[in-house]
């Protein structure tokens, strides 16, 4: 256990993680040249095309230093906050942390959460400048940065590039050296905790996790403590480029279980694997369930496909235990699901992966948050609202309950009065200012979640110039004041269309929402009224005159081909349609809500 370095590397997203961490891959010779591809960790394709790590993963590297053959374990953790619950557990596999800070950018919001979890997991931090090939690089300002967070000597600090491999040996030696051992006792009971699993269509779930006591053996029968289920470990083995086998791990290090579990939600991140018959009497602390944050509906365009839609869902949550889905209906669409998401981009990454791999053609109905909502006649009763349409009527309601967060954003003191504009606009409350340096502030806020999951961060980016960064965590439920805003296509109200809005906004939304459907919805061969309603009040109306002139009727003269090419058109123009009455709307008229300016 003594030569065992269990560490992770955390950082603002683009400050270079991944490449570094392929840099040390290289330099301890897990990967070969040939075997050498960018960006190696991020192995999913569209992890690769956004470049950003989705999924936690982890890798051992084998280092020889001053004659003594070391075990290295690199946890790599995801950017996203999406994705922030398998950080907080990857971290807590760890006894060390690489701190990455790009040269250029200096600290930002995730570095500052991210080393927040690690603080509070006793981890050793290893600040490392990165990037200080840039010729924009700043590295004695940004020392000084870092030694003002952490408190640390200058001398503490690597200076490192991912791109030309400069430091990479410096940070080998620091991990080593400065990284604790593992503590834990080997021979007590099987204790280990579960961060992350991959869902593998050949093998079934594989398992990753971090032995803190005992050991876990290839045939070992085991048991999950969250799930209180038991399974045979058919497979145990460390991660190298490749899954090696092994006969058994011992504590203080990392590796793989395979078990034959075919659906990924049996596998709960942060929970407990044990021995079955002389299981441990402590559980890691810090289990939770992962929650969805963001509520759709998604539907299939074409009706006929819900059976094949809800195959493709089945699937994609074999692999993805954080997507969860009830069927449910809607009179304008028809049969569809209201899924659960981490947050948007999750939704859309779950929308990608339908087109992509299911060759499905859906659309998504406007999302929303969760609220509680409780009636006038069961005042204690909470009723879980992920739908616009499960909100009591007005006059029955009681009162509604609102999921908030509390945000941090670091932005240059420049910005600081737009920052906060947009902030006091998305019904924010400050709560705390810190001049880091006197160039950079953090703002912490505590805000509705609702108002940060749509467009909060491109606006965000746009008022700071690109120069702030944001992070967030929620803090509980408050009081809200929340209304239903129904739009009413031709007099008839469109359920997939509803909006759950707050008081003081839903007017300003209905009429822009009504404004952005009459460009989206095509005219058509009668007048379109479009209203927005709360209740029975009518808050906004457009109306979509009707088309002057049959599109065909330039082709007169009877040229059947050019008539029929034309319609056929039209007919692919059609597809992402909805036919709801007599009125078609597009796809882009269900998401309007969200890109509103
Ligand atoms: P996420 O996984 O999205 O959090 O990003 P990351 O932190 O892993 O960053 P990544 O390694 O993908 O690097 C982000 C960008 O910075 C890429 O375009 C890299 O090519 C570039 N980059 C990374 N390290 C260096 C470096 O040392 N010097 C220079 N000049 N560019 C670098």
């Amino acid at each position: 256990m003594k030569n065992i370095r269990n560490f992770c590397i955390i950082a603002h997203i683009d400050h270079g993680k991944s490449t570094l961490a392929d840099r040390l891959l290289e330099f301890t010779n897990t990967i070969t040249d040939r075997e050498k591809q960018d960006q190696l960790l991020d192995n999913m394709d569209l992890e690769r095309e956004r470049g950003i790590t989705i999924k936690s993963h982890a890798i051992q590297m084998d280092y020889e230093f001053e004659g003594e053959q070391y075990v290295l374990n690199l946890i790599d953790t995801p950017g996203h906050v999406d994705f922030s619950y398998e950080v907080s557990r990857s971290i807590a596999s760890c006894e060390g942390a690489l701190l990455i800070v790009d040269a250029a950018q200096s600290i930002q919001a995730q570095t500052i959460s991210n080393l927040y979890l690690a603080l509070d997991n006793d981890l050793e931090i290893i600040p490392v400048l990165n990037k200080i090939d840039l010729p924009s690089a700043n590295p004695d300002e940004v020392t000084d940065d870092i030694v003002g967070l952490l408190g640390c000597d200058p001398e503490e600090v690597i200076h490192a590039s991912g791109k030309t491999g400069f430091g990479v040996e410096n940070i080998l030696k620091a991990i080593i050296e400065r990284v604790p051992a593992p503590k834990g006792n080997p021979d007590g009971p099987l204790q280990a905790l579960i961060f992350d699993s991959v869902y593998n269509s050949y093998r079934g779930v594989e398992t990753y996790f971090r032995v803190i006591n005992g050991e876990i053996k290839k045939g070992q029968k085991i048991k999950f403590v969250a799930t209180d289920k038991e399974y045979f470990a058919d497979e145990v083995g460390t991660l190298k480029l490749t899954q090696v086998p092994k006969k058994s791990i011992k504590a203080g290090d990392v590796g793989y279980l395979i078990t034959g579990i075919k659906t990924a939600s049996e596998v709960k991140v942060g929970d407990t694997i044990t021995d079955a018959l002389n299981p441990t009497q402590e559980i890691i602390e810090g289990f939770e369930d992962v929650k969805p944050m963001v509520f759709a509906g998604i539907y299939p365009v074409d009706t006929d496909e819900y059976e094949e839609l809800r195959a493709s869902m089945e699937k994609l949550q074999l692999n993805d235990a954080s997507l969860v889905f009830v069927p449910e209906s809607s009179a304008a669409l028809g049969f569809g699901f209201r899924c659960g998401f981490l947050g948007m981009l999750h939704l859309e990454i779950i929308q990608e992966r339908l087109e992509r791999e299911f060759d499905m053609t859906v659309i998504t109905t406007v999302p929303n948050v969760s609220y509680h909502a409780y009636t006038n006649k069961y005042p204690d009763n909470m009723i879980l609202v992920n739908n616009p349409t499960d909100l009591p009527e007005p006059s029955t309601l009681n009162r509604v309950e609102e999921p908030f967060i509390k945000a941090s954003i670091i932005t240059k003191s420049d910005f600081v009065g737009p920052v906060m504009s947009l902030c006091i606009e998305k019904r924010g409350e400050i709560t705390n200012q810190t001049y880091l340096t006197t160039e950079r502030v953090e703002l912490s806020f505590d805000m509705p979640l609702s108002e940060i999951v749509f467009d909060f961060y491109d606006r965000l980016k746009t008022v700071s110039k690109g120069y702030a960064s944001f992070d967030y965590h929620p803090i509980g439920f408050r009081a809200s004041k929340l209304v239903r805003v129904d739009i009413l296509l031709n007099g008839q109200p469109v359920d997939a269309l509803s909006a759950l809005l707050h008081d003081s906004t839903a007017y300003g939304i209905g009429k822009k929402m009504c404004e952005k459907l009459r460009k989206l919805i095509p005219r058509q061969q009668f007048d379109i009224p479009i209203q927005a309603a709360i209740g029975a009040k009518i808050i906004a109306r457009e109306t979509i005159k009707a088309l002057r002139k049959d599109v065909t009727a330039k082709c007169y003269g009877g040229d059947i081909s050019r008539k029929r090419k034309l319609l056929e058109k039209q007919k692919k123009g059609k597809k992402r349609m909805r036919l709801v009455g007599n009125v078609e709307i597009p796809q882009q008229a269900f998401m309007a809500v969200l890109k509103l300016n």
